[in-house]
Formats: structure tokens, C-alpha cells, sequence
């Protein structure tokens, strides 16, 4: 069977006057994805994900959804979509059997034993009848994912679902991502700003910061200890780029920053690297080998928030 591409999104920009909070994004989510959608908070996370469910347009770029493009098949899409984005909003004063019923209703006919089935999956079925009011945060957070899979969505997105959650929660909803993806053959695209949250169920990993890709990449590949990930910097990382894009190299480019160019590879090919470099004549200032994701992701992360992207 050919893996159907869920999520096609391209060249994606979102402008808010000055701000550019997202730059020029481009990236894939395949069916049965557990896409871990990661960057620090401000990063563009939530702008991504509310383009993705035409809450705001963007800017420029494309978007497709199933195959679709999303501005002319907007209802069809949206149809097989589920999402949970911010606090889910349902009523304190309701039951969760109750809030389920009412949202069920919104997308048509809806049985006592579809409600209970769901409540089922999201582990709230003894809980039922209790009114939301004396519901823990993640049982809320549960129910909101509920409610987005009572009419059965082929993809699934979650904003920083764990996001306040005690590590109980964080658990549940870790676990009840991985039932939908494994037992119920649903594409989830997950946000997160902690790599820890979602390093051991996505399947693939995209990092933005400051708006743009970091890096992409299927977790096992990521998450490889044979291999390392290398920062290279040299007077002229344009031309660098160029050289290594017409190397042997081509493929474990990682994108391209403008402070520096970045590259995966087997932690034994450093030193050719670093001989085929000097042969491409290029004045090396640092080659800088990050032992793990997680170390590269906390620094180029961490430290300066947004202030050049104002600039821009
Ligand atoms: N409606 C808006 N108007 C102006 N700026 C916004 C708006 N929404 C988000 N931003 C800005 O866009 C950037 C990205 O925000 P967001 O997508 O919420 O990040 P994340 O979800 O990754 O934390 C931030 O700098 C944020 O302040
Ligand atoms: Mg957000």
C-alpha cells in the first residue's frame, strides 16, 4: 500500500505586522504519523497548526490536506479532522457524558454507545456521569480529545497537549496517543516545546524555531546514537552550503541556517568531513559535533527569543 501524504504543507509564511512567526516552513506528514511538532515556546507552533485548520490564512504558501488543497476543499478536509488547540472548552457544569453528547450532536447522529466507546478510549468511562467541574486538568485535556474523535477524524492535532499536565498526565495522554496511532490507524501531528514529551512516540520529528525548520526526521534516524549531528561554520556559508550540496555529503544536509550549515552523519565520518572541507578550499572557523538531538535542540533553542525575527 502507498503511504497517502496526510499533511503537505509548503514555503508556508505567517506575518503578524513585523513579526514573521512563520518562515517559509515546508514539511510532510505521512499516514500513520505520530508527528512530533517541536520548538520552544514562540517558535510557531500554534500559528502552524491554526493555518492548518484555517483559523487564520496565511500569509504565503500552500497547504494540503489527504491530497486536497485546503483553501478549495476547506469543509471536505476539516471533516476528517480532530483537533484539540488551546484549554478544550467544555462545560464545568456538565457531566463528561453530557459534554461528549452535546459536541456529537454538532457533527450529526451520535448513539449512547458511541459516547461510551470514546469516553472508553480516553479512560473516562467510569467517570461518566461526573460533572467536568471536579475533573484533574488531564482528565479535561482527555475529554477535549474525546470530543475531537467523536466523529471519527482520520488526523488528529494536538497543540501541546501535556503542556501543564503532572507526569500522571503527561503519561495518560502519552499512552492514549500511541492507542490511536497503533490501534485505531489514526496520523496524529502532536506539538510540544519538550523534546523529553514526545521523543518516545513520534515517529517523525520536525523542530522550527524563530518560525523556521530546524530539522526533520524520522525519530529512529534522529534519535540514532551512531550518528551526530555537525555544525559547521566557515567565512562564507552560502558557498559552503553550495560545495557541500554538489558533494558526496548532498544527503545528510540538514538545512540551511544562515549562521551555519548543518549536517547528520555517522560519528566515524568527522575527520573525512572535516578533510573534504579543507579540500573544497573553504575557511573553516568550527566544526562543532552535538553528541544528541536533545543537546542540539537545546541549543539552538535556547537563548535569544524573537528578536530577530522583528527584523526581518
Ligand atoms: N495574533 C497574533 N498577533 C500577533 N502576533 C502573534 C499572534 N499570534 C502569535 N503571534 C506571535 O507569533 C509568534 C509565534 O507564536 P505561536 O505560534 O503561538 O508560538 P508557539 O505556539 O510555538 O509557542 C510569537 O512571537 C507570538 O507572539
Ligand atoms: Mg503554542
Amino acid at each position: 500500500m502507498m503511504t497517502q501524504e496526510i499533511i503537505k504543507v509548503d514555503g508556508l509564511v505567517k506575518k503578524f505586522h513585523n513579526l514573521t512567526a512563520v518562515n517559509n516552513l515546508s514539511f510532510t506528514v505521512n499516514e500513520g504519523d505520530v508527528y512530533g511538532f517541536l520548538g520552544q515556546n514562540g517558535a510557531g507552533k500554534s500559528t502552524t497548526i491554526r493555518m492548518l485548520l484555517t483559523l487564520i490564512a496565511p500569509t504565503l504558501g500552500s497547504i494540503e490536506l489527504f491530497g486536497m488543497n485546503l483553501q478549495t476543499h476547506r469543509n471536505e478536509i476539516l471533516q476528517q479532522v480532530g483537533a484539540v488547540i488551546e484549554k478544550p472548552d467544555v462545560y464545568k457544569y456538565l457531566s463528561a457524558y453530557d459534554n461528549l453528547k452535546l459536541f456529537a450532536r454538532l457533527n450529526g447522529k451520535v448513539t449512547h454507545k458511541k459516547v461510551m466507546d470514546q469516553l472508553e478510549v480516553v479512560g473516562l468511562a467510569d467517570r461518566a456521569k461526573d460533572k467536568v467541574k471536579t475533573f484533574s486538568q488531564g482528565m479535561k485535556q482527555r475529554l477535549g480529545i474525546a470530543i475531537a474523535l467523536i466523529h471519527d477524524p482520520k488526523l488528529i492535532v494536538l497543540d501541546e497537549p501535556t503542556n501543564g499536565l503532572d507526569p500522571q498526565g503527561i503519561a495518560d495522554i502519552r499512552n492514549l496517543i500511541l492507542h490511536l496511532c497503533k490501534e485505531q490507524k489514526k496520523t496524529l501531528l502532536v506539538s510540544s516545546h519538550l523534546l523529553t514529551e514526545i521523543e518516545h512516540i513520534a515517529t517523525k520529528v520536525l523542530i522550527i524555531d524563530k518560525g523556521r525548520k530546524i530539522i526533520e526526521g524520522s525519530s529512529a534516524d534522529l534519535f540514532d546514537p551512531t550518528q551526530t549531528i555537525v555544525e559547521i561554520q566557515t567565512t562564507d556559508n552560502a558557498f559552503a552550503l553550495q560545495q557541500l550540496q554538489q558533494s558526496n555529503w548532498r544527503n545528510s544536509l540538514q538545512l540551511e541556517r544562515n549562521e551555519a550549515v548543518v549536517i547528520k552523519i555517522d560519528k566515524q565520518a568527522i575527520p573525512q568531513l572535516h578533510r573534504d572541507l579543507v579540500n573544497m578550499n573553504l575557511r573553516l572557523l568550527s566544526l562543532q559535533p552535538k553528541h544528541s538531538l536533545e543537546d542540539y535542540f537545546l541549543q539552538v533553542t535556547s537563548g535569544k527569543q524573537h528578536v530577530d525575527a522583528f527584523t526581518n
